[in-house]
């Protein structure tokens, strides 16, 4: 059969052809350092909130435990955000006529619960349990990290599934004393040892099927 295109076109055919390929590269490359990146994780960044609730100044200043406030976190999966009328207990006294906190007089006299913006937010198909974590000696600041040093609340790690698996793995790398739990400002003296005297002890198991976080 006769040539209908002149050779060169076979040249620009497979040029273009690479070309392609080496566009597909670059962008699958692109999303993947997106998917880690800062922006896309939002590690380290402070959200903005109605208030400047600072867990620097009410737990690492006041020493109020988390459970005064995240009254659900060893019974359920949520830990749960405290309604105004914990705030209340005390603003209720001290502070009730600093500017700072009007939002959180308005919420209570108008019986409006103040809108917070969430830090952490898994995708609705992953399954996660706060109580499970926290029966088992994994301590608050294993996942959120410093809270008691931060003004504003960040998120610490990026939520994704191979952080999730990197412990769910080797949990004996990471878990903790149950009574040190809530207690941001304890460190552990010799993980190594401690975490494998733990995992016997409280009988940790190692989950890491696909059903545990997805069902
Ligand atoms: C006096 C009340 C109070 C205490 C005590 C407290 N928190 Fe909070 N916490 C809040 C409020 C209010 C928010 C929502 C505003 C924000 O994100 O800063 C919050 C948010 C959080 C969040 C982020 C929630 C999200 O949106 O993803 C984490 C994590 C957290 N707290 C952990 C802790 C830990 C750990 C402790 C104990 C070491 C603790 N908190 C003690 C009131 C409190
Ligand atoms: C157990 C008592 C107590 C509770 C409960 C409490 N606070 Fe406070 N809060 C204080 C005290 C005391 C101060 C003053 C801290 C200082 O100046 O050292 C304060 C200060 C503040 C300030 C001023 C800025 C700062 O951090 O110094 C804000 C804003 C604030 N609280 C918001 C809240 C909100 C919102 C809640 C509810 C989620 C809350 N507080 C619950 C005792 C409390
Ligand atoms: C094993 C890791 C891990 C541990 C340990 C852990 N958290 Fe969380 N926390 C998370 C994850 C993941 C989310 C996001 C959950 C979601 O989006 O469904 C979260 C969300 C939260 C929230 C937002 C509200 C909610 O219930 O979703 C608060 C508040 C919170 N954690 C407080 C705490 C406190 C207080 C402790 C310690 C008593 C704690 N967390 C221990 C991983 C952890
Ligand atoms: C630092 C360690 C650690 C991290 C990080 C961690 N987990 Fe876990 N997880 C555990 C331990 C320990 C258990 C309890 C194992 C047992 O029951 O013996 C557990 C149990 C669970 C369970 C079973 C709950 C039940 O109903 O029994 C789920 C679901 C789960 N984790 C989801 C997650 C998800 C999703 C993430 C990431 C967002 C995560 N975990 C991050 C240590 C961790
Ligand atoms: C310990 C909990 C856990 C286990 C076990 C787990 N995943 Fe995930 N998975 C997650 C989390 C967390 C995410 C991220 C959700 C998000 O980005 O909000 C995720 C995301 C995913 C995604 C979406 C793509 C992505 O990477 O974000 C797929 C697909 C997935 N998982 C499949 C699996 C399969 C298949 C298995 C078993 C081999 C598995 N997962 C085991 C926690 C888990």
């Amino acid at each position: 059969m006769a040539q209908l295109f002149p050779k060169h076109f076979n040249t620009l055919a497979k040029a273009s052809i690479l070309g392609g390929l080496l566009f597909l590269v670059l962008i699958g490359t692109g999303l993947y350092i997106w998917s880690r990146s800062v922006f896309s994780t939002q590690i380290g960044i402070a959200k903005d909130q109605p208030v400047p609730f600072s867990h620097k100044h009410h737990v690492e200043g006041l020493g109020i435990d988390c459970r005064y406030c995240h009254t659900a976190v060893e019974k359920s999966s949520f830990a749960g955000i405290p309604p105004t009328k914990t705030c209340m207990n005390c603003h209720s006294i001290i502070w009730n006529e600093a500017p700072m906190l009007a939002p959180v007089r308005e919420s209570w006299k108008n019986k409006k619960p103040l809108e917070w913006n969430r830090v952490h937010n898994l995708a609705d198909f992953v399954q996660f349990n706060h109580s499970a974590h926290i029966a088992k000696g994994v301590a608050c600041t294993t996942c959120h990290g410093q809270v008691n040093e931060m003004p504003l609340m960040w998120k610490e790690r990026s939520l994704q599934m191979q952080w999730c698996l990197s412990c769910h793995r080797e949990p004996e790398k990471f878990i903790g004393p149950k009574d040190k739990v809530f207690d941001p400002r304890w460190k552990a003296p010799d993980q190594a040892k401690m975490g494998h005297e733990l995992v016997s002890e409280y009988n940790v198991k190692k989950l890491t099927n696909c059903s545990v976080c997805h069902r």
